[in-house]
């Protein structure tokens, strides 16, 4: 390795997952497979400055400004990664990042912040190391990804993306995301709408490492776990074949189950908040007085993700959502993104 002074600059977009990712092992293995959409608009842009032979520090600086408790779990991460980049403690390191989307808005800032710094550090293994082979240098950047947030490591590929073995994707992995086959998915699955209604904004009661840690001793897990590679065979078929509705039904089933599994943990918790409760009861009335494909998933946080494809209807659909959740119910906006592959 010839390591000298570089700076790089990286994007990496967030992610939604439709089946969940809740609980997992040492070394973040996840407990079962998930599956996620990458969303296109919500981004983080990072550059990465490195200084070399300077004592090992790192400062972070989250749109222009210092950011100290970032700085301190970045320095933690690359020294938990060393062993993946015999070079990444030789230096200094001064990393600028902003995100394109409202920072504590919910929308999973630390998968597109740690997808991001993760390709940074392959373009600077890359003027080291002179290795050149994409693929490996993208399916490394998720594996470190991975090791940063778990949902992270899906943020490195467009479209619809797996993390965990599941048998039913080929070449899937605990260790890094894989894309899930074009082929394989239907028309129907390939533009979608993601619309965030953001409900609550700063910081969560219960982080998400306390979340996935209260699995290990939630009486439900272990079901919970296999109910997920139970989807992952179901979901493949609705893949295929474009069924709108069982795709609904399966999607919204994972959101409230992730929320379940909140409540039933010892302490429970909740992060759901009385706007989230009623923005699904009006997805549902109006799912039912319309029959048209809007419907919802929830991360761990209040905030509700809108799903519906972009077809014909999508205009009457986006004018429910701006009169019926946006203006008549106590929210602070929404940010809109599209998914299309
Ligand atoms: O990547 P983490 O540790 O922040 O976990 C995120 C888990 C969920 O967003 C709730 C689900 C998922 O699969 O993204």
């Amino acid at each position: 390795f010839e390591i000298s002074n570089q700076k790089v600059n990286e994007s990496c977009p967030s992610n939604i997952a439709l089946i969940k990712y809740w609980g997992k092992y040492e070394n973040q293995i996840p407990a079962n497979p998930s599956i996620s959409y990458t969303l296109n608009l919500c981004k983080t842009n990072t550059e990465m400055q490195f200084i070399a032979d300077e004592p090992f520090s790192v400062q972070t600086f989250l749109a222009g400004k210092e950011e100290l408790k970032f700085a301190e779990k970045i320095e933690k991460y690359f020294k938990n990664i060393e062993r993946y980049l015999p070079w990444i403690l030789k230096g200094k390191y001064i990393i600028q990042t902003e995100n394109t989307f409202p920072h504590s808005s919910g929308i999973a800032s630390s998968a597109s912040g740690f997808g991001a710094i993760a390709k940074c550090l392959m373009n600077l293994d890359k003027a080291f190391s002179g290795q050149t082979d994409e693929d490996s240098s993208l399916r490394k950047a998720s594996f470190l990804a991975r090791l940063g947030s778990g949902s992270a490591c899906r943020s490195l590929y467009a479209g619809l993306v797996v993390w965990g073995e599941t048998k039913e994707v080929s070449g899937s992995s605990d260790l890094f995301a894989v894309r899930y086959p074009n082929e394989e998915i239907h028309e129907v699955f390939r533009s979608f709408n993601d619309w965030v209604l953001l409900i609550h904004e700063g910081e969560k009661s219960v982080s998400s490492t306390v979340g996935h840690g209260l699995m290990n001793t939630n009486p439900y897990a272990e079901r919970r776990f296999q109910e997920a590679h139970e989807n992952f065979a179901s979901l493949k078929t609705i893949l295929k074949n474009g069924d709108m509705t069982v795709f609904i039904k399966m999607v919204e089933h994972e959101a409230l189950t992730l929320h379940a599994m909140m409540m039933m943990s010892e302490p429970a918790f909740i992060l759901m908040q009385t706007g989230t409760l009623a923005v699904i009861n009006k997805i549902w009335g109006f799912r039912k007085e319309t029959n048209l494909p809007l419907f919802f998933t929830l991360d761990a946080g209040a905030n509700v993700h809108l799903l519906f494809p972009s077809n014909r209807d999508e205009e009457k659909i986006q004018e429910f959502i701006i009169k019926e959740l946006v203006q008549h119910t106590q929210n602070n906006g929404v940010v809109k993104d599209v998914m299309r592959f």
